[in-house]
């Protein structure tokens, strides 16, 4: 208390001659007793302490710190709107996820001659909209670490008939997972892959279908490809 009050009114040196509780009484009668120059700087503190007892000495210097408050607060004002639209900018740009399946089809999707992206149809979440229905394509917003999961299911006629499919999950043109099948014991089968993987800005994944492989009998919500941002990054 007594250092704060000391500090407040720059009376430094006299500060050294109160003892006890600090009051504006107390200060007032070290003043009076104080026989060198106060050291006030620009405050008028002869007047205050010596010659009168109003309050006007320090009016102009009050106005002046009134004026520079009321710039203050403006400033601080400013920031905290500043402030505001960056956390929501900031949390805009966290909403990145997305959810696909394959339309319901009687055909076979497949086979082809060259590995082929699916495109995953029915978007039921697109946050951020990183994800492409029509390419099948998912394409980073930002850059952070994402989850990613993908199921297939296949079904061919009877038994005897060959389950044959290999699908693989695609960054920038790299396998990083991958799900396949391939017999005659069973009619339908189904796998799921989930990673982590952390991408750049623009850096993109997709599930792609190999070469002479092939989907079929897919039902609604059996074929997905799902995403979502985790966590951001700064590259
Ligand atoms: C298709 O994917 C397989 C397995 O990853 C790979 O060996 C093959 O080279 C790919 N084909 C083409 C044309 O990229």
């Amino acid at each position: 208390m007594r250092a704060v009050a000391c500090t407040l009114l720059v009376l430094g040196l006299l500060c050294d001659n109160v003892s006890g509780e600090v009051t504006i009484n107390s200060l007032r009668v070290a003043a009076e007793a104080w026989d060198g120059e106060l050291p006030c700087r620009t405050w008028d503190c002869e007047c205050v302490f010596k010659h009168q007892r109003g309050c006007c000495c320090a009016s102009r210097e009050l106005q002046e710190v009134k004026d520079q408050m009321l710039v203050r607060v403006m400033d601080l004002s400013r920031s905290v709107a500043q402030l505001g639209g960056s956390l929501l900018e900031f949390l805009g740009g966290m909403r990145v996820a997305f959810t696909a399946s394959m339309s319901f089809t009687t055909n076979c999707f497949g086979p082809f001659t060259r590995n082929s992206s699916i495109p995953f149809d029915v978007v039921t979440l697109n946050h951020g909209r990183g994800y492409n229905p029509t390419l099948g394509i998912f394409t980073a917003p930002r850059s952070g670490l994402y989850s990613f999961s993908f199921s297939v299911y296949s079904k061919v006629g009877g038994e005897g008939t060959r389950i044959y499919y290999k699908m693989q999950l695609m960054k920038n043109g790299e396998v990083v997972a991958s799900t396949w099948e391939d017999n005659r014991d069973d009619s339908e089968d189904s796998s799921t892959q989930t990673l982590l993987l952390p991408l750049q800005q623009g850096g993109q994944v997709y599930v792609e279908l190999l070469s002479g492989r092939q989907l079929c009998g897919n039902v609604k919500g059996l074929n997905t490809f799902a995403g979502s941002l985790i966590h951001p990054t700064l590259a």
